[in-house]
C-alpha cells in the first residue's frame, strides 16, 4: 500500500490562505508568544461564551497547569476515568496526586458518575473526565455532584469541542475545561491546547503556571513565585489556530456528515458496539468502534494490519489507564473496570477526518465488513 492510497485515521486539514498567514508570521520579528497569541486567546474566549482561556503547547501541558491551579498535589486525590488517553493519569502523577480510577459507560466511554460518588474519600479535590465523541458526561449530574462535595472539576475536552450541553458549548460554563489542538483533533496549531478558567485571577495564575512562575516587579525585574513550567504557545501555532478556527464550523459539519454516514453504512455484525448515536449537537472528533475479536477469532493486531493491506489505517484509542505500568504500580490490577478494559481491548479507531469523502466511509465499511467475514 503506497501512502499516497492509504486513508489515515485523522488528518488536518490545512489551506493555503492559513499556509500564507505562517509565512507571514515566519517573516514578521515575532514567532513565539506574541499579537498573535492574544488574539488567538481573545477568539477562544468569544467561542467559550466570553470565559477567561489561555493557550498552551499542549492539552497535557494544560491539563498539568489546571491541577496546579487548584492547589492539587501531595496527599490529594483525583477521581479519572480508568478510559481516557494516559494524559488525565500521568499529569495527576506529575503533580504528586494519586489518580483515583473508575470504570466508564461502555457505549458512551464516559465516565461513570454513580462510581465517582462512591470513591470520593476527604483526600478527593477534583474530579478529572474525559468527554468522549457522541455524547458528554452528563453536565448536569457531574456539576451538582461537584458542588455536593465541594470538589473542583478539570473537563478533559480534548475530543469534544465545539460539542454543546443543552445549547451551551462545551468550555463556555462549569469549572476548568482543557482543549488539545493536536493534529488529530477537531482543528489544530500543530501541538496546542487551550485552557478555560473561572475569571481573570486565575487566568492570570495560568499566565504565571505557564511561564517559569514568573511575576514582574514595579521595577521592571522578574521574580519568580512558583516552579513554573514552559507552557507558552508561539505566533506561528497561534496563527494556524486563528485561521482554524475560523473554518471549525465547517470542519465540523463534515465531520458530522461522515460519523452520520457511518451509521448508516456500518456492517451489522454481531458484538460490535458502536458509540451513541443521535445525541444532538455533538462533535464528532473520533469514530471508535468495538469489535469482537475473540468472537471473530482472530486479535486486533491481525485486523489492523488487513485493514491497512486494504488502504485503511486504525488507531486504538484507548488503552486502559490502570492497566499501564504506571497504573499497576499503583496497585491496579486486571478485572477492576470491565468495561474499560473490554473497551481497551476491542476498541478501533477509524477513519474520521474533515478531508474525507462519504464515499470513504463506504470503503472503510466494506473493507471491515470483508475483514471479519
Ligand atoms: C482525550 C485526550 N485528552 C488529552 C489529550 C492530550 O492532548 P495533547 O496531545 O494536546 O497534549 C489527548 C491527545 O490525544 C486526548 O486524546
Amino acid at each position: 500500500m503506497t501512502k499516497t492510497n492509504l486513508l489515515n485515521f485523522a488528518q488536518p486539514q490545512l489551506d493555503e490562505a492559513t499556509i500564507a498567514a505562517v509565512v507571514d508570521v515566519l517573516r514578521s520579528n515575532w514567532i513565539a508568544s506574541g499579537p498573535n497569541v492574544q488574539a488567538f486567546e481573545q477568539a477562544l474566549s468569544d467561542s467559550f461564551g466570553g470565559r477567561p482561556t489561555r493557550v498552551l503547547t499542549s492539552a497535557t501541558g494544560a491539563m498539568e497547569v489546571a491541577l496546579e491551579l487548584c492547589g492539587i498535589g501531595a496527599g490529594d486525590e483525583v477521581i479519572t476515568s480508568a478510559q481516557s488517553f494516559f494524559s488525565t493519569m500521568n499529569m495527576i502523577v506529575k503533580v504528586g496526586a494519586k489518580p483515583v480510577f473508575v470504570d466508564c459507560d461502555l457505549e458512551t466511554r464516559n465516565i461513570d458518575l454513580a462510581q465517582v460518588e462512591a470513591a470520593i474519600t476527604p483526600r478527593t479535590k477534583a474530579i478529572m473526565p474525559t468527554h468522549f465523541p457522541g455524547a458528554l458526561v452528563d453536565m448536569d449530574a457531574l456539576f451538582a455532584l461537584a458542588k455536593k462535595h465541594g470538589l473542583r472539576v478539570i473537563e478533559d475536552a480534548a475530543l469534544v469541542q465545539g460539542s454543546q450541553w443543552k445549547g451551551q458549548a462545551v468550555g463556555s460554563f462549569g469549572d476548568i475545561a482543557t482543549f488539545s489542538f493536536h493534529p488529530n483533533k477537531n482543528m489544530t496549531t500543530i501541538e496546542g491546547g487551550a485552557i478555560v478558567v473561572n475569571d481573570e485571577a486565575e487566568a492570570k495564575q495560568v499566565e504565571v503556571l505557564r511561564f517559569h512562575g514568573i511575576v514582574r516587579l514595579p521595577d521592571e525585574t522578574r521574580d519568580v513565585v512558583v516552579a513554573g513550567g514552559k507552557f507558552n504557545m508561539s505566533d506561528v501555532s497561534a496563527v494556524i489556530g486563528l485561521h482554524q478556527l475560523q473554518q471549525l464550523p465547517q470542519f465540523l459539519a463534515k465531520r458530522s456528515v461522515l460519523a452520520a454516514r457511518y451509521f448508516e453504512r456500518f456492517p451489522k455484525i454481531p458484538g460490535v458496539v458502536l458509540p451513541p448515536q443521535g445525541v444532538p449537537d455533538q462533535s464528532w472528533n473520533m469514530f471508535c468502534a468495538l469489535i469482537p475479536f475473540e468472537r471473530l477469532g482472530q486479535t486486533r493486531q491481525q485486523f489492523r494490519a488487513a485493514l491497512r493491506a486494504q488502504g485503511v489505517a486504525t488507531g486504538v484509542s484507548y488503552e486502559a489507564c490502570h492497566l499501564t505500568s504506571i497504573g499497576r504500580g499503583l496497585g491496579c490490577r486486571e478485572g477492576q473496570f470491565p468495561h474499560a478494559e473490554r473497551i481497551s481491548r476491542e476498541t478501533v479507531s477509524l477513519p474520521l477526518h474533515a478531508r474525507m469523502t462519504e464515499e470513504d466511509v463506504d470503503r472503510v465499511c466494506a473493507v471491515v465488513l470483508n475483514t471479519c467475514q
